[in-house]
């Protein structure tokens, strides 16, 4: 796993008034999700057909829902909850001292 920082703090993440946001970190933009006092992370677009996940929200249990189609998708392990069978790549995220990071397997440098 390699840690990259994408910022000092939580705020200062420019989040969009449904609490998404998008990050660019090693070269790739990431989606960020923020619910709970949890900041979360996947990729940026829908497994299905491509949606921009920034432009869907999280509901009430912290599923993200995409914008095009709806369907649902848990961030923690990235299951479809809505039962499309898609899988969604979510990525750890860790709030410290000295910022908020988010966690890449060194294969997904490559691989998404
Ligand atoms: S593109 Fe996301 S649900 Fe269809």
């Amino acid at each position: 796993m390699t840690w990259h920082k994408i910022a000092d703090s939580v705020e200062e993440i420019s989040f969009s008034a449904n609490a998404m946001a998008e990050v660019q970190v090693a070269g790739k933009t990431v989606c960020i999700a923020l619910g709970n006092n949890e900041v979360h992370a996947c990729s940026r677009k829908c497994p299905h057909a491509g949606g921009i996940l920034s432009d869907g929200y999280l509901d009430a249990v912290g599923n993200i829902v995409c914008p095009l189609h709806r369907y649902k998708f848990n961030m923690q392990n990235g299951r479809n909850v809505t039962g499309e069978g898609y899988y969604l790549k979510t990525f750890p995220v860790e709030i410290r001292k000295e910022g908020v990071f988010i966690g890449f397997e060194e294969k997904n440098l490559f691989n998404w």
